[in-house]
């Protein structure tokens, strides 16, 4: 008898690199450079590339050619770009950029929330309050991101009720998927699968969204954890790029080479062409001047010249 939970057959990736990825790079990264690795991410298929992020420039200077980047991309039908928008000004640079989709992005965290964006909360949430209702009114997919949902960088652990209080107030704004965050990568399987039950207990199950950072190397347990769950959607970072400004420490998020390995090999359907993630990981590496971070990406690629 098979006692195997069944896994999703299926799984949407959010490839995040162009945005959590590279919001976070000390060394400034041309627009040009950032439009060709969204316009190369386009092509290996993924359905959804979070491009850009309408923040203050002064917090994130990094982003701040985020239009620039959103006005030269080639759109690609049936790719949807996303944008982080943490206020209405977020929001109108974010429409006038044609996003598809907004991105708010809260925590369960009070003291990541005052870092992170420099409010509590429940300032939070009512900022999101206008943003939400003006994606609706223009027709824009709402993302909602929950920072810390397993453990915080300065209040240390997390609580399942503070994840659920916010994946409900995140609800309540309307939000078609929320993601779940491991801003640190502090989780490991059994903690994942806690909290994402949880979250699922107050959200569609299909509408949620597994963010993982790999700091303790725990991110592709976590997934597979996740998958367990039913869980059916995850970002990653092509070249595990990343890391995030206001979490010390914090390496980037689970890279996208290594999590489409494992789907294969699992035999879930993701639509994204594997060898040409390693090319665009390979690229963007290069123009970083450093080796990629992840594991399948480095394997594949000395595969490939020592044919
Ligand atoms: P604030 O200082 O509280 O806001 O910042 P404010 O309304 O008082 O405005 C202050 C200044 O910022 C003003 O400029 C505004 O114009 C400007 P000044 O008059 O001083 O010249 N400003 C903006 N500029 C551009 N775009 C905007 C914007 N809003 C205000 N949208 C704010 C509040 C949220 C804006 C600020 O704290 C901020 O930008 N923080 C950055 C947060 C951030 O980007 N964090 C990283 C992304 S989240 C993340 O990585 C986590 C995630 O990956 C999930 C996970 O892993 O956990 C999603
Ligand atoms: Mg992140």
């Amino acid at each position: 008898m098979n006692t195997q939970p069944a896994l999703p057959k299926s799984v949407k990736i959010v490839e995040v690199g162009p945005r959590d990825g590279l919001q976070n790079e000390p060394q400034w990264v041309s627009a040009a450079v950032k439009i060709e690795l969204v316009e190369r991410l386009a092509r290996a298929g993924f359905p959804n590339i979070e491009a850009a992020s309408f923040v203050s420039p002064k917090w994130v200077p990094q982003m701040a050619s985020s239009a620039e980047v959103m006005a030269a991309i080639e759109r690609r039908p049936g790719t949807m770009y996303s944008a982080l928008t943490p206020n209405m000004q977020g929001f109108d640079a974010a429409l006038a950029a044609r996003a598809g989709e907004v991105v708010i992005f809260g925590s369960a965290s009070e003291a990541f929330s005052q870092k992170n964006i420099n409010c509590s909360i429940a300032a939070s949430i009512a900022r999101f309050e206008p943003v939400a209702q003006a994606a609706k009114a223009h027709g824009l997919r709402l993302r909602a991101s929950v920072s810390c949902a397993f453990g915080c960088p300065y209040q240390g652990a997390v609580s399942l009720d503070a994840v659920a209080d916010v994946v409900g107030r995140m609800r309540d704004l309307g939000c078609d998927e929320i993601d779940i965050a491991d801003t640190i990568g502090v989780a490991t399987p059994r903690h994942t699968q806690a909290v994402m039950a949880r979250a699922a207990a107050t959200f569609r199950l299909d509408g949620i969204a597994g963010h993982f950072h790999d700091t303790y190397g725990q991110a592709l347990a976590n997934i597979y954890a996740s998958l367990e769950v039913g869980v059916q959607i995850f970002h990653a970072s092509v070249a595990g790029l990343g890391g995030c400004p206001y979490a010390k420490g914090a390496t980037g998020n689970v890279a996208t080479e290594d999590v489409i390995y494992m789907l294969n090999g699992l035999g879930i359907h993701t639509g994204v062409d594997l060898d040409q993630v390693v090319e665009a990981g390979l690229f963007i590496s290069e123009q970083l001047g450093r080796k990629g971070a992840s594991r399948a990406g480095n394997a594949l690629a000395a595969k490939r010249t020592n044919l």
